[in-house]
């Protein structure tokens, strides 16, 4: 299949025993650049993401990746193409390069390769000093920017990431951002965030979600004079920050 340039979600509801995560969400989006989903602790980002990165199955309705109804065949063949990074990312308990290494070896990729491409990568995620040193020894930004890494060395078509800059230093910030939206000039990036800074930085697109809906989405000037008061509040920082009861 061709590189991915279009996801659509069609009526996508996903439930957990007793919650309802998704409620009926339509959304289109295609091409390049950086769509960001936020909303409330709980509002169902990650679950989105999940969905959208074909890792979760909707409880109901239908995803389309450039037009075709993704069944359970194509969800396999798009796997290797579509990367997640996670809110809270596990890791081998090994080295730096053993774990940017990983994904590449199980593609079977020839070693020179994956080593041409581990040098870049750690180079450009300033990783280069910290390549022998096991992951139990790095601080929590070095981590966020080896679980990054790790995922931008497999050159997915598209790229899920769960928060990637949340209790970030400006610096590794400033990384992280800096190859997001490199990334994003030629290849789609959908991510989370908090940050509604780093939405007027990167962002093309935003996505507000508050208890399993989609309120608004368009471009990010739709923070800018938000008529909904869940959207009004979020960007505020006030106290609907940290609940649903928007
Ligand atoms: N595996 C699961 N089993 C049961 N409930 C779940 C599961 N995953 C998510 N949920 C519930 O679905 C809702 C949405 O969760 P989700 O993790 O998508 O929210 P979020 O917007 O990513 O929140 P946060 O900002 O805290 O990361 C929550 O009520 C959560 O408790
Ligand atoms: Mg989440």
């Amino acid at each position: 299949m061709a590189a991915i340039i279009m996801i659509d979600l069609k009526n996508v509801t996903k439930e957990f025993s007793d919650t309802l995560a998704l409620n009926h969400i339509n959304l289109h989006f295609d091409n390049k650049g950086v769509f960001t989903i936020i909303g409330p602790s709980g509002a169902g980002k990650t679950t989105l993401l999940k969905i959208l990165a074909l890792l979760l199955k909707p409880t109901k309705g239908k995803i389309f990746v450039n037009n075709v109804n993704v069944d359970n065949n194509m969800r396999h063949s798009l796997r290797r193409k579509f990367t997640m990074v996670f809110q809270n990312a596990l890791f081998f308990n090994s080295n730096v390069h053993d774990n940017i290494s990983y994904g590449l070896k199980i593609r079977n990729l020839p070693s020179d390769e994956v080593e041409k491409r581990i040098r870049d990568v750690l180079k450009r995620f300033g990783l280069i000093e910290l390549e022998k040193k096991l992951m139990s020894e790095l601080s929590v930004g070095q981590m966020q920017r080896v679980s990054l890494a790790r995922a931008f060395v497999l050159e997915p078509d598209i790229l899920f990431l769960d928060e990637p800059t949340a209790n970030l230093d400006p610096e590794n910030n400033s990384i992280m951002e800096k190859e997001i939206l490199s990334f994003s000039k030629t290849k789609p990036v959908v991510m989370s965030t908090h940050n509604i800074m780093q939405i007027y930085r990167i962002a093309d697109r935003v996505a507000f979600l508050s208890d399993g809906s989609l309120i608004d989405i368009g471009e990010k000037g739709i923070l800018e004079d938000p008529q909904d008061e869940c959207i009004k509040r979020f960007v505020a920082g006030e106290t609907g920050y940290l609940n649903n009861n928007c």
